[in-house]
C-alpha cells in the first residue's frame, strides 16, 4: 500500500476561458490543492498569468493555491503573489541569486516557501537550505508548457531527495511536476514523491471526480 498523496491538478490545462468554473469543478471533485503556473516569457519560453488572476480566482475559492514561479528573479514578485492569496510560493533555484534571502521572505509573508529545480540542476543547489523549506519541487521535465514526456532520470532525482530528507531527519515534502500519468504515478510515490502535479494528463479527463479515482487506483499498481 503506498502513503498517501496529493493531487495537484495544474491549471495550465485547463480552460482559460473558464477558469474560474474550473477551480470550482476541482473543488466539487474534492481536490484539495490546484497547481498554479506562473510564467513569464523570459524564465520559461511562455507567459501565463500573474497576481491579479489569481486574486480573483482566491475570491472564489478554498483551495490550497500551489503557485509555481517560473519567473526571472521572483523575489520582485513574491509579496504580490503572497498578497494575491498564495498558500505556497514556490521558486526555482535557477532563477534567483540569494535564494535563502527569497525563501526566508517567504516565509516572512507567511506563505509555504517552496524550490524547484529544473532536471539538470543537481540537489546540492537546494541541500542546506531544506531545514527550511516545506517542500521541493523536482521538475521532471523542463519548465514551460505542457503535455511534455517524463525525463526517466528524474526518477533517481526524487529517489536520493528522499534519501537526503531520510538522512536530515525532515519532512519537507516532494513534489514532482511534468508528464505526471497514472502509468508512472505508483512509481514516483515510491520513490517518494508526496505531491504529483498532472496537467494534461488529469483535465484532459474529466470528469474530474473519476480522473482522481483514477490516479488513487493507479497508486497501488505493481510498478
Ligand atoms: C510545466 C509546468 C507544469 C505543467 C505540467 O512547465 O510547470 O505544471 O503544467 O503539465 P503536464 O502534466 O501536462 O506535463
Ligand atoms: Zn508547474
Amino acid at each position: 500500500m503506498t502513503p498517501p498523496f496529493i493531487l495537484s491538478p495544474s491549471l495550465l490545462s485547463a480552460d482559460f476561458g473558464r477558469l474560474a468554473d474550473e477551480v470550482a469543478a476541482l473543488e466539487a471533485a474534492g481536490l484539495q490543492w490546484v497547481h498554479l503556473d506562473v510564467m513569464d516569457g523570459l524564465f520559461v519560453p511562455n507567459i501565463t498569468f500573474g497576481p491579479p488572476i489569481i486574486a480573483a480566482l482566491r475570491r472564489r475559492s478554498k483551495l490550497y493555491f500551489d503557485t509555481h514561479l517560473m519567473i526571472e528573479r521572483p523575489e520582485r514578485y513574491v509579496a504580490a503573489f503572497c498578497e494575491a492569496g498564495a498558500n505556497l510560493v514556490c521558486v526555482h533555484a535557477e532563477a534567483t541569486v540569494h535564494l535563502e534571502r527569497t525563501v526566508a521572505e517567504i516565509a516572512r509573508l507567511g506563505a509555504a516557501p517552496a524550490v524547484a529545480l529544473n532536471p539538470a540542476t543537481p540537489l546540492c543547489a537546494v541541500k542546506y537550505l531544506l531545514p527550511q523549506l516545506d517542500m521541493v519541487l523536482v521538475m521532471t521535465v523542463n519548465p514551460g508548457f505542457g503535455g511534455q514526456s517524463f525525463i526517466p532520470f528524474c526518477l533517481d532525482k526524487v529517489r536520493d531527495l528522499a534519501a537526503l530528507r531520510r538522512s536530515q531527519g525532515l519532512s519537507f515534502r516532494i513534489q514532482v511536476d511534468g508528464g505526471v500519468t497514472p502509468d508512472n504515478t505508483a512509481a514516483l510515490l515510491e520513490a517518494g514523491a508526496d505531491v504529483l502535479v498532472s496537467g494534461s494528463a488529469f483535465f484532459g479527463h474529466p470528469p474530474y471526480k473519476d480522473r482522481l479515482d483514477v490516479f488513487h487506483a493507479a497508486a497501488n499498481r505493481p510498478t
